[in-house]
């Protein structure tokens, strides 16, 4: 949807924006200080608390690490505000056209199973204010506002493109009912509709507010897409009923038990012969223990509270234990970013 945020809101997130670039600048200078303190792989510890520790104190005098750490904080906490003041400062305009887009082909359903599971409300993630749901058009502030202007402005390499590659993986093309996972404002939906333009879509979330946007981002395009207000990790729909399982950056948001969850149900979900494609963050075993410790660092300040026991799960494993085989554990393209888990139904 087209639209003009007024200069103050565009500003104000442009701002925070910029200020990332600017901070992420400080990062070199921090690496230097922890290795003039003498750390580095062989010296850091291989417990992950104990090498949090060990930096935190080697950075106790640090300039650059005290700027970045308040300057995070600043970002983390304001990002969520200021996306929602931009998006008051324009509501009037907005509010019939966002209304107007909630009809059309694409329908919202409760799910029969679990609608919300008890971690979706242990924390604000990303620490925006009032998490997914925290105003009444959070799906547009989150997917247009803070996703566009903030984050995929300053995001290495282009972040809607990543969505489209990583279905390269998949080995067939005559996919009929696609489950996606944690469909949110509908940005991986999208890429999945235009590779597979012949599948039936069905998406789902615990958020209903992120659902509304993936809605109104379907009904522009006149696309009909199924999505189902509630959690995936126990749907309570039919047995057997889709041939693609798949989510894009959901796992690093859940616990390791809702991961195996999710599996499970994906597994139960898939009719003989079909697969599963979940895209993350790197695993942590990928990293050394200098990137995992900063890796450890965004996940803290950023409001990630599952990160650290998600990313040490080991995917492989855990997909084989829910019965799929042929499994790929990997970085897309040999690379670490974005890291994805395939597995088989087998026929
Ligand atoms: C980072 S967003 C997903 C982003 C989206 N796939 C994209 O490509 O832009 C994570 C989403 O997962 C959803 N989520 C969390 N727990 C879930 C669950 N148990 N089942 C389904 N979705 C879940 C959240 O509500 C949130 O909307």
């Amino acid at each position: 949807m087209e639209f003009q945020l007024k200069q103050r809101g565009r500003a104000s997130l442009h701002f925070l924006s910029d200020l990332a670039v600017s901070t992420s600048r400080f990062k070199s200078r921090i690496d230097a200080d922890i290795k003039a303190a003498g750390l580095d792989e062989s010296t850091m510890a291989d417990d992950l608390d104990d090498r949090l520790r060990q930096v935190d104190a080697a950075l106790a005098e640090s300039p650059a690490a005290a700027a970045l750490a308040a300057l995070t904080e600043y970002s983390g906490v304001n990002h969520g505000r200021v996306a929602a003041a931009a998006f008051d400062e324009v509501r009037s305009e907005l509010e019939p056209r966002l209304k107007a887009l909630m009809q059309g082909p694409t329908t919202i359903e409760p799910i029969p199973g679990e609608r919300r599971p008890s971690y979706a409300d242990a924390a604000w993630i990303h620490r925006t204010t009032g998490g997914w749901d925290g105003h009444e058009y959070q799906g547009f502030i989150h997917g247009e506002l803070i996703h566009r202007e903030y984050v995929a402005r300053n995001y290495p390499g282009d972040i809607f493109a990543q969505r489209r590659q990583i279905l390269s993986v998949l080995p067939r093309r005559d996919y009929q009912r696609i489950f996606e996972v944690g469909t949110s404002s509908g940005h991986y939906t999208l890429q999945i509709a235009a590779e597979f333009p012949q599948a039936e879509i069905w998406g789902c979330d615990p958020s209903l507010r992120m659902l509304e946007q993936a809605q109104r981002v379907a009904n522009e395009r006149g696309l009909r897409w199924r999505l189902f207000h509630g959690s995936a990790d126990r749907t309570g729909l039919d047995a057997d009923c889709v041939d693609l399982v798949t989510s894009y950056i959901v796992l690093h948001e859940i616990p390791r038990e809702a991961i195996h969850a999710q599996l499970r149900e994906a597994y139960r979900l898939l009719r003989p012969g079909g697969d599963i494609l979940f895209s993350d963050v790197t695993r942590y075993a990928a990293l050394n223990k200098a990137g995992v410790r900063w890796a450890e660092y965004n996940a803290v300040h950023g409001g990630e509270p599952f990160w650290r026991e998600s990313a040490s799960l080991d995917l492989a494993t855990a997909a084989r234990d829910a019965g799929f085989t042929q499994v790929r554990s990997e970085g897309f393209g040999g690379g670490i970013y974005p890291w994805f888990v395939y597995g088989h139904k087998p026929a």
